[in-house]
């Protein structure tokens, strides 16, 4: 059957909402050398438009982990795929996340993080389904709310199809 989309943040809007997001960053993180952590795959395309965007010198890493195993549904197991490269003890370090949906992901991975002592640790996320949350997670910078929906697209999949889109689409089938 064919998926439907639908769109909910255009194009436009994200160069927008990165931009403003890449401002605030450069604003707070002056002289700080900050080390951007993306969370793979899905905040890909989001960290190569952030950087792109950001005033200050920073260093760029990943980490992979897996946490759906595949479609729509949180498992709430989360697998550790790849590891940093860059020693991130006594740096700022920022988390790179595409959407938090139950927060279980990223709350795993902050905590992991942690125990590395990083100089300090902020989120950005370019998306949040605030009334998902299962688990409390600080969170600095937020690109845009949206609703309890399954979305796709600008680096977000669903079983690995449409990462590709230029825009965040809503999944109806
Ligand atoms: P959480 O642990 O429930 O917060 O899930 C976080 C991860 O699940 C995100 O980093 C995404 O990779 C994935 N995810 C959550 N919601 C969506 C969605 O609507 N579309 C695509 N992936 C999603
Ligand atoms: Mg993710």
């Amino acid at each position: 059957m064919k998926d439907k989309l639908k769109i909910i943040i255009g194009k436009q809007a994200l160069k927008k909402g990165v931009k403003e997001l890449a401002h605030k960053i450069s604003n707070d993180y002056k002289d700080k050398d900050p080390v951007l952590v993306g969370i793979l795959k899905g905040s890909f395309i989001f960290m190569a438009d952030l950087v792109r965007e950001l005033q200050i010198p920073h260093k760029v890493d990943f980490i992979s982990v897996a946490s759906y195993g595949s479609g729509k549904c949180a498992s709430g197991v989360v697998r550790w795929l790849k590891d940093l490269s860059i020693n991130i003890e006594d740096k700022h370090v920022i988390i790179v996340e595409d959407i938090i949906d139950s927060g279980l992901t990223l709350n795993y991975i902050r905590n992991n993080l942690l125990t590395r002592n990083p100089k300090s640790l902020k989120i950005v996320t370019l998306l949040n389904k605030r009334r998902r949350r299962k688990i409390k997670i600080p969170l600095r910078y937020v690109g845009f709310f949206i609703a309890n929906r399954f979305v796709v697209g600008y680096g977000l999949d669903y079983n690995e199809k449409y990462r590709n889109l230029p825009y965040i689409a809503q999944l109806k089938e």
